[in-house]
């Protein structure tokens, strides 16, 4: 008999809707992230992963960089160790910036697995398509003088040494995140194993339809990250300009209709529309909400649209401190006129 208790107020895991990748394998409808955004420490995210085991979410949105591989898994392994048997769960790692050549890559991934005490990962992301590192906690007019714009060729070497992971068992399925349309034109032209997601900004205030409907059209699921707008967001990712999700008119209107907190209207809108949410959490309360959310009492189709409308092209994560010497401004870094600032924007 298995030594896993669930919380008697969680939801049966098996309740909880799946989507199939382009390669055939299962990714829960929603996930738990785990950036603690400078403030949240690497102890107190590890117990909350502890806890939303227990409360039934198996999808688990790790990251190197986000300095608490090694207390996660602390809290994978006691749920392994309990009983959870290991395929039911879906743990997604990141390989930093700073990791991007074949041999630092694979070096990478096997730590992430080693840390996290899973023995293979299902899903690894390359985290940001440009090798460009930049300090914990930085400030956002910090710039490493080594930073790059996207290079291709040098992309697709890493792309190849995620490929061997899978081949060698290390990895289920790989995927991509902060690209545009434009890498990921390049990037199916040359893969052998396509990218299985993409994880992506996605909120009612940054919807990227068009981002998304790529995806969509070429067998990529997307990964919806900061899925509430991020309202406990780092310093420097926040700009005057900056639209509160929460805030919005329509998004408190169908909160109060439905008796929920606007923060759990953005993760049901996220998942009708066919987006895997991966909010974080501090509270098991809130943990729980986002994942009823999605089982039960759905937006109507007029409440769908009325989020449709909220769409304003508010991106929060600009990624500011990627930016290489010689570079406009954080725009470069999306490709917004459909073209890649390639090194002739480096000087
Ligand atoms: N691939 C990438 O480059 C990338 C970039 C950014 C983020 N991510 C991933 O996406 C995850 C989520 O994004 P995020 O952390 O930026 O922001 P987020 O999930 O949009 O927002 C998290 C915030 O929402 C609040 N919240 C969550 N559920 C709530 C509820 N039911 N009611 C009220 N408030 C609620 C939390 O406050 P409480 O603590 O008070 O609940 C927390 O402050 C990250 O943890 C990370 O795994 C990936």
């Amino acid at each position: 008999m298995s030594g896993f208790v669930s919380f008697p107020e969680g939801i049966d895991a098996k309740r909880v809707p799946f989507r199939t990748l382009s390669n055939g394998r299962r990714i829960p409808a929603i996930g738990l992230g785990t950036f603690g955004s400078d403030h949240v420490s690497a102890r107190d995210v590890a117990s909350l992963v502890g806890e939303a085991l227990r409360l039934g979410y198996r999808y688990i949105d790790c990251a190197a960089c986000y300095g608490n591989e090694p207390e996660v898994g602390a809290e994978l392994k006691r749920a392994l160790d309990g009983g959870l048997p290991r395929d039911e769960l879906f743990i997604l790692s990141k390989v930093w910036n700073d990791c991007h050549s074949p041999q630092k890559l694979t070096e990478a991934c096997k730590k992430s697995i080693r840390d996290l005490n899973v023995g293979y990962l299902d899903c690894y992301l390359i985290h940001w398509p440009f090798p460009n590192y930049h300090a914990p906690g930085c400030d956002v007019n910090s710039r490493n003088p080594a930073s790059r714009p996207y290079f291709h060729d040098e992309f697709m070497e890493s792309w190849r040494a995620m490929e061997r992971l899978v081949k060698d068992g290390f990895v289920r399925s790989i995927g991509v995140s902060n690209v545009t349309i434009p890498k990921l034109e390049l990037i199916l032209r040359d893969a052998s194993v396509k990218p299985a997601v993409n994880e992506m900004e996605l909120h009612p205030t940054m919807q990227q339809g068009r981002l998304f409907q790529y995806c969509i059209d070429h067998g990529i699921q997307p990964i919806g990250y900061s899925p509430i707008g991020s309202p406990a967001r780092p310093e420097r990712d926040r700009t005057p300009e900056d639209i509160s999700d929460l805030e919005m008119p329509e998004i408190i209107e169908i909160a109060h209709r439905h008796g929920i907190h606007p923060a759990t209207v953005c993760v049901k809108w996220a998942f009708q529309r066919g987006q895997i949410p991966i909010p974080f959490t501090t509270k098991p309360k809130n943990a729980l909400s986002n994942l009823k959310a999605i089982i039960s009492d759905p937006l109507s189709p007029y409440e769908m649209e009325a989020i449709a409308a909220c769409e304003r092209n508010c991106r929060l994560i600009k990624g500011q401190v990627f930016l290489w010497k010689g570079a406009g401004s954080w725009l470069d870094l999306w490709d917004i006129d459909g073209t890649i600032p390639g090194w002739d924007s480096y000087k």
